[in-house]
This record gives C-alpha cells, sequence and structure tokens, in this order.
C-alpha cells in the first residue's frame, strides 16, 4: 500500500525523543514540561465526588454551564471582559486540540498564517494539514524583541491568522502592553483571526501582569484565546482547558469542535467549576512558580551556563557558548548521556532550526530534582 503522508517532513517530537533518552541514561528530566508534584487533594477529591454522584455521561458540547459561568467570572474578575457563558466560551480536551479547532476552522487551502518563532510544536502541523502556508517571524535570544514593522510588511491579502503566544514557551518571554497595541493596529480593518495561545497566563512573574488579548476590546473581537487547566492545575494528563471569543468566531469554532471532540470530560468540569469558586487557587502561582525559577537560578551560581530572563512559563533558557560550540541538539545529547541531565534544544522551536546555543529547562519540579540538576550543571 502507498501511504501518500499528509505530514511527510514531520518526525518524532523533541519531546519524545528527549524524554525516552533521559529514561534510557537515567537523566534527570527537565525536558518536558510537567510538573512532578500532586495535583491538589481538594481538587482530586472533586473529582471523585462527581464522579460518585453520576456526572459521567457526556457532557453539553460547548461545556457545562457550572464551569462556563465560573469561567466568565474569573475572566470578568481578572481581564474585566464580560463573556457570555453560552456563546463566548467552550471547554476543551486541552490546549493542544483548541488550537488545532481553531485552525482548522478558520484556515483554508492557500491562506497564510503569520507565526512567531520560536514556536510551541502543534501550530504549524496544524496549518499545514488544513492547506495553509506558515509564514515565520523569528525572534532572537535574549530578549525576542518583535519588530511590529516586520510583521505588518508580512501580511497580504491571503494572511487569514497570526498565531501569538505569550507568555511565550520557550522564551520565557511575555508580551507588553504595546506589542498588544501594536497588534490590534495592524489587525484593524482586515479579516484576520488573532489566535492567542495564553496557557501560561497565571505563570508570569517580576510584577509583570499578563496582557492578555481580552484586556483590548479591538483585538477581542477578532481573538479565539486559549487557556489549560493543565497548565494552571498541574494536571496536564487530564487534558481539559478552554478557548474564548467573540460569538461568531466562537460559533465558527464550534462547528469544528463537535465533530472534533463534541464533549469533554464531565466530573472534571463539574470539579473544575467548584476549584475555580476559590482565587487563591490560581492567584498563588506566580509567587510558586517563581520561587522555583529563583530556586534553579540560585543554585547555578558559578555556572559557566549564562543565564537567560525569563518573565513567565516554567521554562528557564541556558546559554552555553562559554562551554561549547556544538549545535544544539548535540548539545542536548551529550548533556543527557554523559551528564544525566535532559533539557531541550531551543533550536527544534524554529522551522530552520536556528542554531543559539540556548537550551531549555523545565522548571515545574521538586526542589530536590532541581537541586541534583543544578549540582551537575554547575561542575560542567
Ligand atoms: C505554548 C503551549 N501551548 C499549548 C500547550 C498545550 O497545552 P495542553 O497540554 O493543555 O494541550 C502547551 C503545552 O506544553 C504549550 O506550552
Amino acid at each position: 500500500m502507498i501511504i501518500h503522508s499528509k505530514l511527510p517532513h514531520t518526525e518524532t517530537s523533541i519531546f519524545a525523543v528527549m524524554s525516552a533518552l533521559a529514561k534510557r541514561y537515567n537523566a534527570i528530566n527537565l525536558s518536558q514540561g510537567f510538573p512532578d508534584f500532586a495535583v491538589s487533594k481538594e481538587l482530586i477529591d472533586l473529582v471523585h465526588h462527581y464522579m460518585l454522584k453520576g456526572y459521567n455521561q457526556y457532557a453539553p458540547m460547548p461545556g457545562v454551564p457550572e464551569l462556563l459561568e465560573a469561567i466568565s467570572a474569573k475572566v470578568q474578575k481578572l481581564y474585566k471582559t464580560k463573556l457570555d457563558p453560552d456563546t463566548n466560551i467552550t471547554i476543551t480536551a486541552g490546549a493542544t486540540q483548541a488550537l488545532f479547532t481553531a485552525i482548522t476552522a478558520f484556515v483554508q487551502t492557500g491562506d497564510e498564517v503569520i507565526v512567531f518563532e520560536p514556536a510551541y510544536d502543534s501550530y504549524v502541523p496544524a496549518i499545514k494539514l488544513n492547506g495553509g502556508h506558515p509564514k515565520y517571524v523569528s525572534l532572537s535570544a535574549p530578549d525576542f524583541h518583535i519588530d511590529w514593522q516586520k510583521v505588518k510588511d508580512l501580511i497580504t491579502s491571503k494572511t487569514k491568522m497570526i498565531i501569538i503566544n505569550t507568555p511565550n514557551n520557550p522564551g520565557g518571554f511575555v508580551f507588553s502592553k504595546t506589542d498588544m497595541i501594536q497588534l490590534a493596529e495592524i489587525t484593524n480593518q482586515t479579516n484576520i483571526v488573532v489566535l492567542s495561545d495564553e496557557v501560561y497566563e497565571h505563570i508570569i512573574f517580576d510584577g509583570l501582569q499578563h496582557q492578555s488579548a481580552l484586556k483590548f476590546d479591538e483585538l477581542f473581537q477578532r481573538t479565539i484565546a486559549v487557556y489549560s487547566f493543565g497548565k494552571t492545575f498541574h494536571a496536564t494528563g487530564w487534558k481539559t482547558g478552554f478557548v474564548t471569543g467573540p460569538a461568531d468566531l466562537m460559533s465558527e469554532f464550534r462547528k469544528v469542535h463537535q465533530f472534533n471532540v463534541f464533549s469533554v470530560n464531565t466530573p472534571i468540569q463539574y470539579a473544575l467549576a467548584d476549584y475555580l469558586e476559590n482565587p487563591e487557587n490560581y492567584l498563588n502561582l506566580p509567587e510558586f512558580y517563581q520561587t522555583k525559577r529563583d530556586y534553579f537560578v540560585t543554585n547555578l551560581k558559578g555556572s559557566r551556563f549564562k543565564v537567560l530572563p525569563a518573565h513567565g512559563t516554567y521554562f528557564q533558557l541556558l546559554d552555553y557558548s562559554d562551554i561549547s560550540n556544538m549545535p544544539e541538539i548535540e548539545f542536548a545529547s551529550w548533556l543527557t548521556k554523559e551528564k544525566g541531565v535532559a533539557a531541550i534544544p531551543v533550536s527544534a522551536f524554529y522551522h530552520d532550526k536556528k542554531n543559539q546555543y540556548l537550551l531549555r529547562f523545565a522548571f515545574p519540579k521538586e526542589n530536590e530534582t532541581l537541586l541534583k540538576a543544578t549540582e551537575i550543571l554547575r561542575k560542567i
């Protein structure tokens, strides 16, 4: 049988590759971005409670009303935007599904999509599977500054979508208010949909405020914003998230969503609705993760790795150019096999594998794990 692959150049993801390597060489795995500490017992008890209560059948397609209401209340409090639970929010099976569904709902054959690199790895395959063409804006370390004139110059009559991600994985940078205003200005009077990946909305440091697309009226009217309960509540394996958007965009999103997953885990949705009632459950995240970042960075003092600014997400970039001139993928592999610490080469987030001598380390880990890793890194 001849198979005409729809993604002929796609290989196993770098996250799977590095995690497998970490396992084989018994290395400390700071490659994949997931916490190694427990989900709140209160949240687990709530899921259990709703399962026992019999909430085990299909949820309504957009999500259970209690959770939609809870999200609407949270968004109003944080971003001062009024969302109608019936028409502006849809619960998804995590952010990756939300991103895929949004891209499928809007991108047609021949459309162009502007993607900032470094980029989360699911964006481009989703664009290509829908017949779209990615147009890249390559951002560079250490600050990943965006030249908005360059972005504007990329816009053509075929531009259907611009994808942004703030706080940014893997860059650790965040969009400023000025960035968002620039984005609003260059998309004004166009038919461009903005897809705003905000899965790390609550993981932002140094007193900075998350500049959600929902805060900007004009942007809100053209934006599908994507969120992940997996990231917020240390439960990446639950694959639960949500999207927000104006009613006309959300109606198109739901047309695809209903044939993609239809609806999402019922007891988890009820549990999340209750858990969201206490804002402490998400408002304490900046402090929690900033302490982890600082612990990791402080314990690296004296090392030859250079620490890049990390204002958000739970990733820290380290520059190893004072240690080696190996390309990133080789250095990451050497570090795992020979030294016992696994990280992700940042070049994996660029289509042209741009090499900046950078590795991404995930720090949502127990302090003991971080201490062991930094002891090794300091000696290199
Ligand atoms: C930027 C970004 N977007 C989306 C996702 C996917 O989130 P989820 O696990 O909810 O699918 C991730 C996960 O690493 C991410 O880093």
